[in-house]
């Protein structure tokens, strides 16, 4: 069979947890491919809230295994506790999770070279979420990284040591002092915890499941605009967050993808910082943080918040190879009385559509079409014929524009709160 892949289309945060959860009883296997515990991904059963960072968002779906794959780094102490909570809400993890031993290990000093980092650039930092990410990629491509396949094998501590003391004079270069011993001790417990997950070669495991006619999904961490070549580089984060990243990192091959779902919010947010043309800095920017709590699940930090990007959007479905959308918070603009869609740019005295290599927010103006809002509440409606006439027109306007059918519909945070159209 094939593999889909989901992935968000914005930067970040447009809500891919709770759409992989809903879409995941038609999938055998739901396999993470990228990114961290800089992830945090929603889901709301029932009323109640579960935040994921590292274990893929099929975990509430009993019959659904999830793979943690080679291209994601893992901070062990993060995991654990992600494990702690499954185990409290009786989530048999030990049955239906399973690691790449390919995955590489965030280790505590990873993390401290990141606020260094971030520190030592001051004002021009890339607003990480300091959870270590960054060196921890950086230690993998310069071949120096620690996998969870080490663990298994004779000499892990060795490796471990040597690793932290190379880290540690890294350290007095950025003059970073902090003692990290008790950091080790909570970082090796929770080495033994982990260990209740299975580590396998992933890509075998997965190919295999090709053969055996299942189903997989790739879910993505982050979103396209974040992507390390794509993005708005250097504010990015240090991943292939595209489709093609599922092919790295799970190892599939391109020819197994079939579809590829971009997930967008209906306006767009950013946190952290770097260029966000359609950055609304005034009271409707505070309206729509406000009304679509958007605060960051990783760090609680304040999502910035501005209109929806055209060519913003087009570039990340080219890129992806997008085959269906899913926009989600479209409740949250409910009660704007006129809605704003950026369909091109003014650059440097001339019009255009594409992002340009320069982002610099001084030469780029977004150009807006302003469409009716709707001022029903459309958080309650369980089929799309109770759309209301004006959202069903903004919904027309976007799928004109990008040429890709919108399939799904999020009207709340909640499972329930979805319409297929
Ligand atoms: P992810 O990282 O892409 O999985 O997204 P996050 O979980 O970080 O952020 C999305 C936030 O929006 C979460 O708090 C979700 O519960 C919430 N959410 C998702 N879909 C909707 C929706 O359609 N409407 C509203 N109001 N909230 C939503
Ligand atoms: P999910 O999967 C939103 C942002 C950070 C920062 C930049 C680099 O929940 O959508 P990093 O920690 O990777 O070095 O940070 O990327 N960022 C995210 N923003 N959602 C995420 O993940 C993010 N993961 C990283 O805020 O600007
Ligand atoms: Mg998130």
């Amino acid at each position: 069979m094939s593999v889909d892949v989901l992935l968000g289309l914005q930067w970040g945060d447009e809500g891919k947890g709770k759409i992989v959860d809903f879409i995941s009883k038609k999938y055998d296997v739901i396999a993470r491919f990228q990114g961290g515990p800089n992830a945090g991904h929603t889901i709301y059963i029932n009323q109640k809230k579960h935040v994921l960072h590292t274990v893929p968002s099929g975990i509430f779906n009993k019959n659904v295994q999830n793979i943690i794959g080679n291209g994601v780094v893992i901070d062990p102490v993060t995991l654990a506790k992600e494990l702690s909570q499954l185990e409290k809400i009786g989530i048999d993890y030990r049955k239906n999770l399973f690691i790449s031993r390919k995955a590489h290990l965030i280790i505590p000093t990873h993390k401290h070279l990141d606020a260094a980092s971030e520190l030592a650039k001051g004002k021009k930092k890339i607003g990480s979420t300091l959870r270590g990410i960054t060196p921890t990629y950086m230690d993998k491509t310069g071949r120096n990284g620690l996998r969870i396949g080490d663990i298994e094998l004779q000499g892990f501590n060795e490796k471990f040591n040597n690793l932290t003391n190379k880290h540690k004079t890294l350290l007095q270069y950025y003059n970073y002092e902090n003692d990290i011993s008790n950091d080790i001790e909570i970082w090796m417990d929770s080495i033994n915890k982990i260990q209740e997950i299975q580590f396998i070669d992933s890509e075998y495991f997965l190919n295999e499941k090709l053969k055996q006619n299942k189903k997989i999904l790739a879910e993505g961490a982050q979103g396209t605009l974040l992507d390390l070549d794509f993005g708005t580089y250097p504010f990015v984060t240090s991943s292939n967050t595209i489709s093609a990243g599922a092919c790295n990192g799970l190892g599939i091959a391109p020819n197994k993808i079939k579809n590829v779902i971009g997930i967008f919010k209906a306006y767009c947010t950013r946190v952290g910082n770097g260029p966000f043309p359609t950055e609304l800095k005034g009271q409707i920017g505070d309206e729509i943080a406000t009304k679509g709590n958007e605060f960051g699940s990783t760090t609680g930090r304040a999502r910035r918040c501005g209109w929806i990007d055209l060519p913003a959007l087009k570039y990340a479905i080219n890129i992806n190879g997008i085959t269906e959308l899913s926009m989600m918070k479209s409740d949250v603009l409910s009660g704007f009385e006129k809605i704003k869609v950026c369909v091109a740019y003014n650059y440097m005295g001339e019009e255009i559509t594409h992002l340009p290599y320069n982002l610099n927010q001084n030469l780029l103006q977004p150009k807006y079409v302003t469409l009716d809002g709707w001022d029903q509440d459309i958080s309650g409606i369980t089929s799309k014929e109770e759309i209301p006439t004006t959202f069903n027109k903004f919904i027309l306007f976007l799928e004109n524009e990008l040429q890709v059918p919108i399939s799904i519909i999020s009207i709340g945070p909640d499972r329930s709160q979805t319409i297929f159209r």
